[in-house]
């Protein structure tokens, strides 16, 4: 069985993207530069923005920080995207989700402008997936790809099993593996499938993304599969300083036995999806960049 590190496959990711870095300031004289919008307090986002900033300030990117109070109108938000969508010292701009729920979500995304849409949420990059054009594609089914990548593991014929059906995650991940060159067989299970176990055991693959703790047992897969753990839960755990420790959507230590290979939580996919809003990042200010100097 083997562990599919995500942690590796993201240095190899970052070493090349430093590279590409330095290049780009070299040639235009700033930085690839990411704004990050949060609105409210929720410590998990304002844990994954801090980890966003980070990456920006460790391979030396522009980074904007905006902190909203919870209580932000939509007029305010709107309008702060607007500036930042006419601002050529941004090239990416993401709004942490979720927002708030007087926040009119599929509006905020729609404002964004689609160049510098980076979390690939704007529903044009949504539609240039699913037709096979390019565009940015949300970040965690990028690094999903970007680790079977690096370890070998074709998709080719394969049957792919993805529980779950999200925006984020399920929905453009059974896009990008379906595609002519990925040929991947995919298959989308949710909350209301039927006999989910007898589908899960036909999986080559099976991509975990449902945000529902230990959820995949080692009745569900099939001898040999290779297992990719999309979910990041927080669950009680006294013993931590903290309170609480990160587990998956998968049952790791009684599925692991059983797989080829699967990703570990923490250190497996969660890390990539970082990885992935950097490149993307980069690949927009290449863009914009380029554009500007016609
Ligand atoms: N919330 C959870 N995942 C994501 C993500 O990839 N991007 C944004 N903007 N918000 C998120």
């Amino acid at each position: 069985m083997q562990i599919l590190t995500g942690k590796e496959v993201a240095e190899k990711v970052y070493e090349s993207l430093q590279s590409d870095c330095n290049v780009f300031v070299e040639k235009y004289g700033f930085p690839p530069t990411l704004a990050v919008i949060l609105v409210g307090s929720d410590p998990a986002s304002q844990s994954y923005v801090q980890g966003k900033k980070q990456a920006c300030l460790s391979l030396g990117f522009g980074h904007r920080d905006y902190h909203l109070p919870s209580d932000t109108s939509q007029e305010a938000l709107l309008e702060l995207i607007h500036t930042l969508n006419e601002d050529s010292s941004v090239h990416g701009i993401l709004v942490q989700m979720p927002l708030p729920a007087h926040l009119d979500a599929d509006l905020v995304i729609q404002t964004i402008r689609v160049e510098k849409d980076v979390d690939g949420f704007h529903p044009q990059n949504v539609g240039n997936l699913l037709i096979g054009k390019p565009g940015f594609v949300s970040c965690t089914p990028l690094g999903v790809l970007q680790i079977l990548d690096y370890y070998s593991i074709s998709c080719s014929s394969k049957h792919v099993v993805i529980l779950g059906r999200s925006n984020i995650v399920g929905k453009p991940m059974a896009s990008l593996l379906m595609q002519k060159g990925r040929d991947a067989t995919v298959t989308i299970c949710h909350s209301k499938t039927e006999k989910l176990q007898q589908i899960t055991k036909q999986a080559d693959i099976l991509i975990a993304a449902i945000g529902r703790p230990l959820y995949v047992t080692e009745a569900m897969v099939k001898e040999g599969c290779v297992v990719i753990d999309v979910g990041i839960n927080r669950i009680e755990d006294a013993s931590r300083k903290r309170g609480y420790r990160l587990v998956g959507d998968v049952d790791f230590e009684h599925v692991a036995p059983h797989c080829k290979a699967i990703t570990p939580v923490p250190g497996g996919v969660g890390v990539m999806t970082i990885a992935m809003l950097m490149k993307n990042t980069m690949q927009a200010a290449l863009q914009l960049a380029q554009k500007e100097t016609q």
